[in-house]
């Protein structure tokens, strides 16, 4: 039998390690943050306008190569960056975190699965944040149950032609450059979808349907239709079919702790509101940050953030320590998506509720935390899809805890065998 499992498996831990370029990205996120995007961020929400100022400041600090590797024009920084990038960002307006992260999302499929050929035609416009990014993997029947797509590429000579609609496509129309994922094999089980790259302007592709959104309204999510649009078969990610899938979940697993950041930096943005506010309101002639519930609510919300915060730097941590695509990666970025996200959702909530009756009214930005922090329990796969990922990967790691089946009730484990017949123990 297997000895005991040393500290460091299966729990999968990392050094985190915030480098100078990581320390002076987010230093610049922040700054730009409060200077282009907190100003404008209630006239973006209402209008559902784009922040197109944030953007470019964005661009010129150099951010959008922030998860671009050096290679191909990008600072190569890596995921803990992009997380403290993105959360500093979504600390001032939570839906111009998205516009900045789902470029990453959008991206990973080119630069986990693209050729080099690939990665040098697309990425350097991106890094230089010349070129926006969307990844299109939903559909009307298949948000979950990301396998079951409709969309089809088929190959006719020296081009696929792609197929069908998508949904909640984020930056739609922004976008210059899409990740789209489409049943290329529809006998396979397991190499049924691959991931194209369909550019802006391709004939027979159109934004459709721009949604009207109950949160994050300063970036655009839409439907992407594929009327027979065509793309030579080197716009195929990897030039190998049958790889979208798997594709697809690499990817969720390296974007999870960029939504995960934004989270962090939505609840933060909401905590920093209550408590200027909690200090200038008073009631019963004293402020109520001097009342005990309130403290408590302030208090609890401080410490959720800040275990949300480090489950994420942990998470992004080790994938920058070489672990894309290791089973660990997939469970620590669903538990800090899930547990991040959740947080922010109690944390806005809290903050409301500390504001009281203005937390109800549209005139002050904690009404727009409240509502943008809904999303993010839903999308990159829902908070319920993230839990069961979560519990497959917990359940097979059980098979690294042998050593402690002595401590277990005899009965539980011979009771029944294991055709369900009982047994002689
Ligand atoms: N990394 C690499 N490969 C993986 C993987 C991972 N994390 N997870 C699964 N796979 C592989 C498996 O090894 C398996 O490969 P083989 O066929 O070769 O054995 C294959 O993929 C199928 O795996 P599963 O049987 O586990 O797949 P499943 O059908 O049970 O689905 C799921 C698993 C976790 C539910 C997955 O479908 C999922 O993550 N769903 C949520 C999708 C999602 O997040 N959608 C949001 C899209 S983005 C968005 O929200 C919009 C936006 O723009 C912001």
């Amino acid at each position: 039998m297997r000895g005991p499992p040393s500290p460091a498996e299966p729990a999968m831990h990392s050094d985190i390690i915030f480098t100078d370029l990581a320390k002076e990205l987010a230093a610049k996120a922040a700054e730009i943050a409060e200077q282009y995007v907190r100003p404008g961020a209630a006239k973006h929400d209402k209008l559902q306008e784009y922040n197109w100022d944030a953007a470019r400041a964005v661009a010129a600090a150099g951010l959008f190569g922030t998860f671009v590797p050096v290679e191909y024009g990008g600072t190569g920084a890596g995921i803990l960056p992009l997380a403290m990038v993105t959360e500093a960002l979504a600390r001032a307006d939570s839906g111009f975190g998205v516009a900045f992260a789902v470029n990453a999302l959008g991206s990973f499929p080119i630069i986990l699965g693209g050729t080099d050929a690939q990665r040098k035609r697309w990425l350097p416009a991106i890094a230089k944040g010349e070129k926006m990014v969307a990844f299109c993997l939903s559909e009307k029947f298949a948000g979950s149950d990301a396998s079951g797509l409709s969309v089809t590429a088929t190959l006719e000579g020296d081009e696929y032609v792609i197929r069908g609609e998508k949904k909640w496509t984020t930056n739609g129309g922004v976008a210059d450059i899409y990740s789209v994922f489409a049943v290329t094999d529809p006998t396979s089980k397991s190499r049924r979808i691959s991931a194209l790259v369909v550019e802006k302007g391709t004939p027979g592709f159109s934004v459709e349907k721009v949604e009207d959104k109950m949160g994050i309204r300063c970036v655009p999510v839409v439907e992407t239709h594929f009327d027979n649009v065509r793309v030579p078969k080197e716009n195929l990610i990897g030039e190998r079919p049958g790889m979208g899938f798997k594709h697809a979940m690499m990817t969720l697993d390296m974007a999870r702790p960029g939504v995960a950041a934004q989270a962090v930096g939505a609840a933060q943005g909401a905590l920093d509101l209550a408590l200027v506010y909690a200090n200038r309101r008073k009631q019963f002639g004293a402020p109520i940050s001097s009342f005990q519930m309130v403290q408590k609510m302030l208090a609890d919300m401080a410490t959720k953030t800040e275990a949300a915060r480090w489950l994420v730097y942990s998470c992004a941590g080790a994938i920058d320590q070489g672990g894309a695509g290791a089973p660990a990666v997939s469970k620590k970025a669903a538990m800090a998506k899930c547990f991040a996200t959740d947080v922010a959702m109690e944390v806005a909530t809290d903050a409301v509720q500390i504001f009281g009756g203005y937390g109800f009214m549209e005139d002050y930005p904690v009404a727009k935390c409240f509502r943008d922090a809904k999303i993010l329990q839903i999308y990159e796969g829902t908070n319920q899809v993230q839990r069961m990922v979560i519990a497959r990967h917990l359940i097979k790691e059980a098979g690294e805890l042998e050593h402690l089946q002595q401590y277990i009730p005899v009965e539980t484990q011979n009771a029944y065998a294991a055709d369900g017949a009982t047994s002689s123990a």
